[in-house]
C-alpha cells in the first residue's frame, strides 16, 4: 500500500508510537507484545495491530515487535532516516524558543539560519545560529539547501512571506502563524497552534468527562 492511501489519523499517530518506542529503546527493551505496547499507550492492541498492518506490519506471531526493527521502520515512514536544514523566519519570542530547543537536532533537524526584519535583532547569535536580514532570505535559500521554514512572524506578514518561500522553492512550512496559508500544492504546509490546542484543553474542562482526544 502506498503512503498516500494511509489515513491521517494513523499519521497522526506515528509519531507517538515512535516516540514510545524510543523509549523502550532507551531502556533496552528488545521486544514488545502488541498488548504491552497497547497497555503502554492506553490503544487497544487491535488498534497497533491495524495501523501497524498499513505499513506490512512488523510484528511476528507469537513475538510481538522487535522494538529496534519497528523504530527504525516507524522512523522511515516518517521521513526520519534523514536529515532537514530548517530556517526560522521571525526571530522574536517564538523564532528564538525554537532555534533554542535542542532536542529537534536529535531528529535530524537542524536550524541553519533564523531571518528578521528587526535591525536590533540582525546580527544576534541563537544557539550559534545568527539572526540574518529578511533581505538576504531568497539569496540564502538559493545558495544552501533548506528544507523546512519555520514561519513564527506576525499573522499579517505570513502570507506573503509563503508566497515568497514556496516560489524561492521551499517545500515544507511549518506554520505557526494563526492563518491558513494559500499555497500551491507542491508545498507541505503544517500548522502548529497552541492557542487551538488550549481551546480544546478549555472545552474538556468545561464538559468534564470528555478524554483525551486520540489525534
Ligand atoms: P514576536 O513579535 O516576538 O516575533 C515576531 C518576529 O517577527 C519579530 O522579531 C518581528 O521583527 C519579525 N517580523 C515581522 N515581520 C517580519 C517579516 N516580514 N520578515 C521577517 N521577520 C518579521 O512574536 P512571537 O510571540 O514570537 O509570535 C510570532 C508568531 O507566532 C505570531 O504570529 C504569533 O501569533 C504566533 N504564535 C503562535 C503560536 C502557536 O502555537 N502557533 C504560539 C505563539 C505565537
Amino acid at each position: 500500500m502506498q503512503k498516500k492511501d494511509i489515513s491521517k489519523a494513523v499519521i497522526n499517530r506515528l509519531p507517538r508510537y515512535y516516540r514510545y518506542l524510543g523509549d523502550l529503546l532507551e531502556k533496552d527493551v528488545v521486544r514488545i507484545s502488541s498488548k504491552e505496547l497497547s497497555e503502554k499507550m492506553k490503544v487497544t492492541a487491535s488498534q497497533i495491530r491495524q495501523d501497524l498492518n498499513n505499513f506490512g506490519g512488523f510484528g511476528q506471531q507469537g513475538y510481538g515487535y522487535n522494538v529496534e526493527y519497528l523504530h527504525s521502520e516507524i522512523g522511515k515512514i516518517l521521513g526520519l532516516d534523514k536529515n532537514y536544514n530548517i530556517i526560522i523566519i521571525g526571530a522574536g519570542n517564538l523564532g528564538q524558543a525554537l532555534a533554542n530547543y535542542v532536542d529537534f537536532e536529535r531528529r535530524g533537524f537542524f536550524v541553519k539560519g533564523l531571518f528578521d526584519v528587526n535591525p536590533r535583532l540582525i546580527g544576534v547569535s541563537i544557539r550559534g545560529v545568527e539572526v540574518m536580514d529578511i533581505d538576504t532570505l531568497e539569496e540564502f535559500i538559493s545558495t544552501n539547501s533548506v528544507d523546512i521554514a519555520a514561519l513564527t512572524v506576525p499573522k499579517t506578514k505570513a502570507a506573503q512571506l509563503a508566497a515568497d518561500l514556496a516560489k524561492w522553492g521551499i517545500k515544507g512550512i511549518w506554520n505557526f502563524a494563526p492563518t491558513d496559508l494559500q499555497i500551491p500544492k507542491e508545498v507541505t504546509v503544517e500548522n502548529v497552534h497552541l492557542a487551538e490546542s488550549l481551546m480544546k484543553l478549555s472545552y474538556r474542562l468545561s464538559s468534564k468527562d470528555n478524554p483525551e482526544d486520540e489525534e
